[in-house]
């Protein structure tokens, strides 16, 4: 086939390749320009526009959209693009672009197909959504997906009305509601794409469906008519009702006014068109957009850290095989790296083995090879022998300073010269370490959260002496095991800890005050976190909370309210042993729901604005590089109301001379802990 292409009208395009085979069929090949990836920009957008210009004249026998990376498909919109837009004018002009290139694809009077391989989001999904056809190929790289809901927005180039039509309001509004990507086969099966294909057919597959043009097949009609007039409000407020469990309208508008556009619009298809550009256009100038968006490059910044050197262990040897070591070598194994895992009998090895299988389980479902291969990858050694051949040590044994450097000791003779030494401690500062090894700038930290495989940060812990190319590294291997890894100086709690702490003590204080767990939680989740401070002290376990607030009081001085105290002494731990503030009942807290405060407000106002005085000392301190980094800790390590765009954000977004005259209101009431700290002038 290809020799028989000829390149045509190559000129004026920077972004787009034409060419034709011997069927006339016009293959437009997508190579963005100076980037790794392809993005529906604007010139992208203008480019084919022009291509769709020339194809209304001369129509050839077809038209196939493919990408010429090997990053993926379409990524989707250019984010960059519509930070600038200010008016909600400005925004509908610009989606009225993105509408006018789907509809011309749509209406173009020869058949086309979009042939998807590796990542297609977004705007991607929507240019092939107005495309005759979809092929993918059943390669694990292609996923496919409308992700525009995690940035604040929905689909605005048509593709809300589009997916409906392809797979129902079912299945489509449950993949934009989430935001969430599906393989092809599961894009196939849910009616979103017309053919999935091992890559080395697509072509065949693509050029098939150019050729011959079958008729589409409509969704069932049982999928069709849960569209109906008479069904969409029943539906509409079910899928309010399950959005509501995550999200409230007050801080993410856009799945509601989504669910809104299709009980409302949904029998009428120009109207919905015409309204979709609208919900998204008011959507896009929200500050819960904006700064939704500010935390989508917050995760690129983040990756970015580990670009800068390119660094794969050939080998990972983790030390501690209990929660996090276990979770951390299966999460490497998982990941591709080759791992060995050692703790101190064969017995305890036994059970981290099947908690790694369980992963596996978990994270390939029916795949049965790639589980194969994860526990292929993953050595169970307790006597240590893959640290003669690990590039790096990852310690992850227990909390006990003199422990950890007996360790060290025993296994720096045996490591390879340059390898690294990682640390998981949660609290111990590096030098304290560090001092009883030969080569002490070997010595990181990579502390990472539980659950390893849920949470996406992982801090990497400079100490004093750590070499800067084994920071550099640790940054590198952090983004290769697909985490987010922020660079944080070696001090008390690090950053996240540090941050959380204050915010959890408030809360166990509150409790000793005689409020009730349940409201303080409500407080919290009323703010928008995903989860109360009481309920996540009793996640992590009131011991870990313990250990780690111990070494904070020591170092920064905060106090430890005694049912902390009491409560471990009690073995009341939380939810590992079944009771801790809650009861738990098969895995959940029971809480009681007749609780009420007349003061709710207060109980807000104490923990977030300890929460935000610790951020604010964190930054005069230069615990990271910037306040942006704090934000992203705060947000990918605790999971911090990702609306608000982080702590110091929500500080520059509010009026901070009200926040200060609270807390002098609060310090007034509860005394010291609620001092300005002198950082608030930085922000
Ligand atoms: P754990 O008690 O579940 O596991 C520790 C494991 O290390 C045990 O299986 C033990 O047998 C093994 N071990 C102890 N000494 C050893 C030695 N000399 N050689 C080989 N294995 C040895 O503890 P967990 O919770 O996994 O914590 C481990 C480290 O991770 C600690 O430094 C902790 O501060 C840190 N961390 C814990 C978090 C948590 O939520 N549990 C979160 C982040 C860090």
């Amino acid at each position: 086939m290809s020799n028989k292409m000829t390149t045509k009208q190559a000129d004026n395009l920077n972004h787009w390749k034409l060419r034709y085979d011997e069927n006339n069929i016009a293959w437009c090949h997508l190579d963005m320009l100076d980037s790794r990836a392809n993005l529906l920009s604007v010139a992208v957008i203008e480019e084919l526009n022009s291509l769709l210009e020339h194809f209304e004249k001369q129509l050839p026998q077809a038209v196939i959209l493919l990408s010429d990376k090997n990053s993926g498909f379409i990524f989707g919109a250019d984010i960059s693009e519509f930070t600038p837009l200010e008016t909600q004018q400005q925004a509908l002009d610009f989606l009225h672009r993105g509408h006018a290139l789907m509809n011309r694809i749509e209406i173009l009077a020869c058949p086309t197909v979009s042939m998807v391989h590796g990542n297609c989001f977004g705007g991607g999904t929507e240019l092939s959504l107005a495309c005759n056809y979809i092929v993918a190929s059943d390669d694990a790289s292609t996923k496919i997906g409308l992700p525009e809901i995690k940035l604040g927005i929905h689909p605005g180039y048509g593709g809300t009305v589009r997916s409906i039509e392809h797979c129902g309001p079912l299945a489509a509004m449950n993949m934009m509601l989430t935001g969430r990507a599906v393989s092809s086969r599961a894009a196939k099966k849910i009616g979103l794409i017309d053919e999935c294909v091992p890559l080395r057919q697509l072509k065949r597959a693509a050029l098939a469906f150019a050729l011959r043009a079958p008729a589409r097949k409509p969704p069932r009609l049982l999928t069709r008519l849960a569209s109906h007039a008479l069904f969409r409000p029943l539906l509409a407020s079910q899928m309010r009702k399950q959005v509501g469990r995550k999200a409230r309208p007050q801080h993410y508008p856009a799945p509601y006014k989504l669910i809104d556009l299709w009980q409302h619009y949904a029998g009428n298809r120009t109207r919905m068109l015409e309204q979709e550009a609208l919900s998204v256009a008011s959507l896009t100038t929200t500050q819960a957009a904006r700064n939704l968006v500010k935390v989508f490059f917050l995760q690129t910044k983040l990756k970015d850290q580990g670009k800068k050197t390119d660094y794969k262990p050939a080998h990972v040897h983790v030390i501690g095989g209990g929660i996090m070591g276990g979770d951390i070598a299966s999460w490497c194994a998982i990941q591709g790296f080759s791992v060995s895992v050692q703790d101190q009998s064969p017995e305890r090895l036994a059970k981290t083995m099947q908690r790694a299988q369980a992963s596996f389980k978990k994270k390939f479902k029916r795949n049965r090879r790639a589980v194969r291969d994860a526990t292929d990858r993953l050595i169970p050694d307790h006597r240590g022998d893959g640290i003669t051949r690990a590039d790096i040590v990852i310690e992850a044994i227990f909390e006990d300073v003199a422990v950890k450097r007996e360790l060290y000791q025993s296994i720096e003779p045996r490591m390879k010269t340059d390898a690294i030494l990682a640390t998981n401690t949660s609290s111990i500062k590096l030098e304290d370490l560090s001092d009883c090894l030969q080569k002490p700038g070997r010595l990181v930290g990579l502390h990472f959260f539980n659950p390893v495989a849920l949470m996406p940060l992982v801090e990497i812990i400079r100490g004093p002496q750590t070499d800067e190319q084994v920071v550099a590294r640790s940054l590198a291997f952090g983004k290769n095991i697909g985490k987010l890894p922020l660079p944080v100086k070696s001090s008390p709690g690090f950053l996240v800890n540090r941050i959380l702490m204050p915010y959890i003590l408030e809360a166990v204080t509150m409790v000793s005050e005689g409020i009730p767990a349940e409201i303080v939680d409500k407080a919290a989740t009323d703010f928008g976190m995903p989860m109360g401070p009481i309920e996540l002290a009793d996640t992590v376990g009131l011991d870990i909370c313990k250990s780690v607030a111990l070494i904070l009081s020591t170092a920064l001085g905060m106090a430890l309210p005694d049912n902390l105290d009491t409560m471990t002494k009690a073995n009341l731990l939380g939810k590992k042993n079944g009771e801790g503030f809650y009861k738990y009942r098969n895995g959940k807290a029971v809480k009681n729901k007749n609780v009420h405060s007349d003061n709710i407000q207060q109980v807000q106002d104490r923990l977030i604005l300890r929460l935000l005085n610790e951020a604010v000392a964190c930054l005069r301190e230069g615990i990271v590089e910037d306040s942006e980094l704090i934000d992203a800790g705060v947000i990918f390590g605790t999971g911090f109301a990702p609306f608000t765009g982080g702590p110091l954000n929500y500080i520059k977004q509010h009026n901070k001379e009200n926040l200060q005259a609270t807390m002098a209101t609060l310090e007034n009431r509860f005394g010291e802990k609620f001092k300005l700290d002198a950082g608030w002038e930085l922000v």
